[in-house]
């Protein structure tokens, strides 16, 4: 566990005090590009959201080391893949992120933006060579 990894939790739970804080990520998130709201065309966002906050959690706890977050992030790698989720995608959810982080955390700085792009990577990086392995696996 490392300081970085309390001050991205405290962070989260500051912008989780905020209703529309998940709502400002999917607009910023699907303005991105055309080829992202098309991915979501059919998506039930009442559910999507919940489970975007229980990712950003896990992802968190990945990056602090917790036992059996590993398995989490890799399973969510691999049914990425499957969805033919590109790493452009993924830098995407990035900059959507720390665009809601930076609108609904009152103690928001760019130091704390680059320790979130931190803790974030490190989940996205397990997801995409999870899904490597998935093709590697299939092929
Ligand atoms: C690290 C970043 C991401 C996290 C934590 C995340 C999280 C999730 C979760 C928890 C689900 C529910 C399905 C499951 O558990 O497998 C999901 C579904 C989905 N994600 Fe992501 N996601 C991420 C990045 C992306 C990106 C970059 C895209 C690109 C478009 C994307 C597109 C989708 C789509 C299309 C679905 C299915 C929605 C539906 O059920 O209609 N995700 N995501």
């Amino acid at each position: 566990m490392n300081e970085l990894s309390n001050d991205v939790m405290a962070s989260f739970y500051r912008c989780r005090r905020a209703d529309d804080f998940i709502e400002t990520f999917y607009k910023s998130f699907l303005s991105k590009s055309p080829a992202i709201a098309q991915k979501f065309a059919a998506t039930d966002f009442k559910l999507q959201k919940l489970l975007l906050r229980q990712s950003l959690l896990e992802m968190i706890c990945f990056d602090r080391g917790l036992p059996g977050t590993h398995e989490e992030i890799a399973r969510l790698g691999r049914s990425h893949q499957n969805m033919h989720i590109t790493p452009e995608m993924y830098a995407w959810w990035l900059d959507a992120l720390c665009e809601a982080i930076r609108q609904h955390d009152p103690d928001y700085s760019s130091a704390l933006e680059q320790q979130w792009r931190y803790s974030m990577s490190k989940s996205i990086n397990a997801m995409l060579s999870a899904g490597e392995t998935n093709l590697t696996e299939e092929n």
